[in-house]
């Protein structure tokens, strides 16, 4: 693994808490697909140790941004940077060479392929005479999974027997194992239920603990909140708002995810036309007050 170019010089702005450069930085990021702005003015961090989380609806540009930052599309305005070193980074592979791994709601896992095979999948252990090590790859499958607190009997069973939320804890071991600084992980939770979200937040934490800098994207600040240090809310490609967690409370991150405003406009239009407008503010402000917990 390349390792990445340290000590460059760096401005005040982007230095971390603890003096040396920021993981990764963000100022006033911008891309756009032809006509469209995808992202425009998006400043952020990352540090080892920390979650990121990056908030915002459909379309808001989460995926553009994490793209940037995974290789997969070119930013076009702006600074990236990655241990205080500019950065225009032109594929997935050049990404990891620096240490920042993503994990896709889709993970590209093979699901009749067992454990141990999809952890190792494209950099297997050989042994003697190239032989694939089978043994020894069984063996670090199962104590890394340990090491997250992830306890499997069999990391022969086939992959596709896990839930959504192990097969993420699998995919994060993963990069945990093979030396990412960075994790991305793109909406880990959309598709989980309850129960199989709080696991997959607990071994976003472990991630973080490891001293991995975490970049956790979601829409449900009830996800968010617990685990993040610092929260970059998106609307419609532009921030709208990037605080650390002794700034905003949940129920102040959850207004603004729902969009105070434009709840409000679509309130006056309800009533306008003879609809429930008023009992939506007033649903609007009892969930302000006590946050549904999803
Ligand atoms: N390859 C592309 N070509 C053209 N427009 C694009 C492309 N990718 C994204 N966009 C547009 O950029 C904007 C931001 O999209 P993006 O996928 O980043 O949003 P998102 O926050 O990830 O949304 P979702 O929650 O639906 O995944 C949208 O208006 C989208 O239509
Ligand atoms: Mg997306």
């Amino acid at each position: 693994m390349t390792e990445i170019q340290a000590n460059q010089p760096v401005t005040d702005s982007t230095e971390a808490i603890t003096g040396g450069p920021h993981l990764i930085a963000l100022r006033d990021v911008g891309k756009h697909y032809g006509n469209v702005i995808a992202l425009s003015d998006v400043t952020m961090d990352v540090d080892s140790g920390r979650v990121t989380c990056v908030l915002g609806d459909n379309g808001a540009g989460k995926s553009t941004l994490i793209k940037i930052i995974a290789g997969l599309h070119k930013h076009d305005a702006g600074t990236f940077s990655i241990m205080g070193q500019d950065r225009h980074l032109t594929s997935p592979r050049e990404a990891l060479d620096s240490g920042i791994a993503a994990v896709y709601q889709d993970l590209a896992v093979v699901s009749l392929m067992p454990i141990w095979r999809n952890f190792f999948l494209g950099s297997e252990l050989r042994g003697k005479f190239g032989l694939l090590d089978v043994k020894k790859m069984k063996e670090v499958t199962k104590k890394e999974l340990l090491e997250m607190g992830i306890d499997l009997r069999d990391v022969e069973q086939p992959i596709g027997t896990l839930s959504g939320g192990e097969r993420q804890c699998v995919a994060i071991a993963r990069a945990v194992y093979f030396g990412a600084k960075a994790l991305i992980l793109d909406e880990p939770t959309a598709a989980l239920g309850v129960k199989q979200s709080g696991v997959v937040l607990k071994y976003i934490l472990r991630a973080r603990d490891r001293g991995l800098g975490v970049i956790f994207i979601t829409h449900n600040p009830h996800h968010a909140f617990p685990v993040g240090d610092r929260f970059l809310l998106l609307r419609r490609g532009k921030s709208i708002g990037y605080f650390e967690k002794d700034d905003i409370t949940l129920p102040e991150l959850t207004a603004m995810m729902a969009g105070g405003a434009e709840l409000e406009e679509l309130a006056h239009e309800l009533e306008e036309v003879g609809g429930q407008g008023a009992r939506i503010q007033e649903i609007r402000a009892a969930e302000v007050e006590a946050p549904i917990v999803h």
